[in-house]
């Protein structure tokens, strides 16, 4: 039977350091939490650090042949210029765990929380930010690299600039600070570009992205032209402006790119308030019949990633789907959304588009940042008793599909819930 997926395509899970290992003190946000200024704290998370060859292994048997995970700055650099050995041979541990599996690593090198230190001195706006970024990649890349291929220097720049600086909810908790939004964004891009360059340097042929959030966004009333300013203005702020940043002459810096794809959002223009440039988000049931929400209030709309895949082929880079799930208890729905957006993705790819891999928005349920641990994204769910990690059913439809690579028939997916 004809596959709908090639051999070698990458199927895994991802993941973040701090959602998941557990007392990440050296960090920022560990800070924030223990100074009461987040709602939730992190604590011992999933204890992923001392569970990862078990995680590993249920990745496995659950057909998985890739895996997502960042590494922590804070815990490889714990003070500047300090380098932890013993935080650098657990990685290593982590690394050939993952090998040992025929799990091929995909690794972030920052996934939102920085080093304490840092994050004291400004963050990714101190003057030396970029640079420490760069002599900690390269430590990275000669102590742990030799046979990555696959790394994201960092992730979602847009995203970390929006709640850090604008919605003001995450460290270092500025709130309207657009420009400064701005400036992290650049910041982000350039600290990209240097470890772009690093790893380049360092290792033999690298395929290195950042992970960028890309919700499809679209105007709410496509006549108004209002509507269409506000829904470009917040493409090119949220989707195109890293795209942007990021090239030199002329090319992208990148060699792949790497796709966060979870909602959509309809924008409708409003003259006032902070929403002045960028609109409000419609929620209303008229754009198609039944508009589907998950726990978080994101829209599922698998069409979007297939449009969103599209425009990314524009780039002419091959592309991976480097998160991609939904908030939800309702296996119902975690099924649904996951044979749908499985079906854009395939459409995609028939249509010439060049993705490689999916990996799945997350393993188990984990520390979902200021939302703390009431946000179910995984794969598995966690029990918050013992921290059991239960197999939910779209994890047998993704180890289906995964092994076979073949897109479940319509009946299968029914089954499974
Ligand atoms: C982030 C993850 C987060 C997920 C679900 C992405 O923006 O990279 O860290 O948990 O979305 O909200």
């Amino acid at each position: 039977m004809e596959r709908d997926f090639p051999e070698d395509f990458l199927w895994g899970a991802a993941t973040a350091a701090h959602q998941v290992e557990g007392f990440n003190v050296a960090s920022d946000w560990w800070a924030a939490e223990e100074a009461g200024l987040l709602p939730h704290r992190s604590g011992a998370a999933c204890r992923h650090l001392e569970r990862f060859e078990e995680d590993f292994e249920l990745a496995r048997r659950y057909g998985h042949n890739a895996h997502r995970l960042s590494l922590e700055w804070a815990r490889l650099e714990p003070r500047p210029g300090v380098f932890d050995a013993e935080a650098f041979a657990h990685y290593a541990r982590v690394l050939a765990a993952l090998r040992a599996r025929g799990l091929e690593p995909i690794v972030t090198l920052q996934h939102f929380t920085l080093p304490r230190w840092l994050a004291e001195r400004g963050g990714w706006l101190a003057s030396d930010a970029i640079e420490r970024f760069a002599r900690y990649v390269a430590e990275v890349a000669r102590a742990l690299g030799s046979g990555i291929r696959w790394w994201l220097t960092v992730n979602e720049p847009t995203v970390l600039a929006k709640h850090g600086y604008v919605t003001g909810d995450w460290p270092p908790f500025r709130r309207g600070r657009w420009d400064l939004a701005m400036r992290v964004i650049a910041r982000m891009i350039a600290a990209h570009e240097s470890a772009y360059r690093v790893l380049h340097e360092i290792l033999a042929r690298p395929l290195v992205s950042f992970a960028h959030s890309l919700p499809w966004i679209e105007p709410c009333d496509p006549g108004r032209w209002r509507d269409r300013a506000a829904a470009a203005l917040r493409r090119w702020f949220l989707c195109d402006s890293c795209f942007w940043l990021v090239r030199e002459r002329g090319r992208p810096l990148l060699d792949f790119v790497a796709v966060n794809y979870y909602t959509r959002s309809i924008v409708r223009w409003r003259a006032r308030g902070r929403a002045l440039l960028f609109g409000v988000d419609c929620l209303d049931p008229h754009h198609g019949d039944r508009r589907r929400f998950d726990e978080l209030g994101q829209e599922v709309w698998p069409e979007g990633l297939y449009r969103t895949l599209c425009r990314c082929a524009r780039l002419g880079l091959p592309i991976l789907v480097t998160e991609n799930g939904i908030a939800t208890t309702d296996d119902g729905l975690r099924i649904e959304h996951l044979s749908e957006h499985l079906r854009a993705l395939a459409r995609a790819r028939a249509e010439g588009v060049d993705v490689r891999g999916y990996l799945y928005w997350t393993l188990f349920d984990n520390y979902e940042w200021a939302r703390g641990f009431t946000a179910h994204f995984g794969l598995a769910a966690l029990d918050p008793e013992n921290g059991e990690r239960r197999p939910r059913p779209a994890m047998e439809l993704f180890a289906r599909v995964a092994r076979s690579g073949r897109l479940p028939r319509t009946e299968e997916a029914g089954e499974a819930a």
